[in-house]
């Protein structure tokens, strides 16, 4: 009994200690995981033109798994300046320059906080895995689009492409010049230069939610996933890039009878197409 309870202490011990860093891990993730969110959106603004996290190489390196190849210090030394460290004969940056055909990757200037969530981002990434970790695509700048892009915003918005959770193609509404040539509906505003009047900053949430009277009642319970908003979001970005002077949208918004019906009776199809789909 004795050798029971001497030997039983240490055990019951080595069972607690554990625990207590485990309960402190437990109550710092909302921190952890907030800087790597913001980690997230610096890496897509600022670094994701030309790098991946476990994606593969692009114009630099694939940086799943950075911290864990190279140490901080160094790191910290090199994103603030790569040419300072390549022109100082650093033999990684020589190595590296020369892998990526003489790019120099430009200087960053980055806060310390900044830098910290990216770092907290990347672990995040690399303990996810490879290909765990795509940033949200809707994060990236709508004027970044590749012309890939562009197009597939340009399919979706004029229903060649149907959207993932069906809802109605946005030309049922919206015109945007250029869009063919019977053009689009008139019920909701031209869109030509909403990107342009609206900003990234405003156009952004304005796809994620697609609210208001009439985008709310058909896009709650479908509403459009991050690629769609993305690509959606670059081909109107990319229409508010024409050079010619915005047409008045305001007087096709208010119609006459005619639009009215035409885009009532829009709106009765839309509507019944997801019990009419049940049935085919
Ligand atoms: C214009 C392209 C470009 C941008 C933007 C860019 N990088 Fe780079 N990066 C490179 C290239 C190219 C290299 C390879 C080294 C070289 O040639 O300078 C590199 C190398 C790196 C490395 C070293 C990787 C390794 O394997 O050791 C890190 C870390 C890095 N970049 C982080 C960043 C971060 C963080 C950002 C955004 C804040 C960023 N880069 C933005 C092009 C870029
Ligand atoms: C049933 C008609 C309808 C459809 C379909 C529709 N919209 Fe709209 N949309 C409107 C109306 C009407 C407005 C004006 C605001 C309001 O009353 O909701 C609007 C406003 C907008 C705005 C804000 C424009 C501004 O200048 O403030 C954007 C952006 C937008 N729609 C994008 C889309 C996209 C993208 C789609 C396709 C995924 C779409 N809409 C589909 C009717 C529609």
């Amino acid at each position: 009994m004795r050798t029971r309870v001497l030997g039983g202490w240490p055990r019951q011990e080595r069972t607690l200690v554990p625990i207590i860093p485990l309960l402190a891990m437990l109550a710092a993730p909302s921190a952890l995981a907030q800087a790597s969110g913001q980690g997230a959106q610096l890496f897509t603004q600022r670094c994701a033109t030309c790098h991946s996290v476990g994606e593969g190489d692009r114009i630099g390196p694939d940086l799943h798994g950075v911290l864990e190849r190279r140490d901080e210090a160094w790191l910290t030394r090199f994103i603030k300046s790569p040419g300072a460290l390549i022109d100082a004969g650093d033999p990684v940056a020589g190595e590296l320059l020369a892998k990526f055909n003489g790019v120099r990757m430009p200087d960053q200037s980055l806060s310390d906080a900044e830098r910290a969530s990216l770092f907290a981002f990347f672990r995040e990434c690399t303990q996810k895995g490879k290909g765990g970790c795509k940033p949200s695509p809707a994060e990236k700048m709508g004027t970044d689009a590749t012309p890939e892009e562009i197009a597939r915003g340009r399919r979706l918005f004029d229903g060649t492409e149907p959207l993932t959770h069906g809802g109605a193609a946005c030309i049922g509404c919206h015109d945007v010049r250029g869009l063919g040539i019977a053009g689009g509906g008139t019920l909701g505003p031209n869109l030509t230069f909403a990107f342009a009047r609206m900003g990234e900053k405003g156009m952004r949430p304005a796809l994620a939610k697609l609210e208001g009277p009439m985008m709310g009642a058909l896009y709650a319970k479908a509403p459009l996933v991050e690629e769609e908003q993305y690509a959606l979001k670059a081909y109107l970005a990319d229409a508010s890039r024409d050079g010619s002077r915005p047409r008045a949208d305001r007087d096709f918004f208010y119609l006459g009878v005619v639009g009215l019906v035409a885009a009532l009776g829009f709106i009765g199809v839309v509507f019944t197409t997801p019990s009419e789909r049940g049935h085919s």
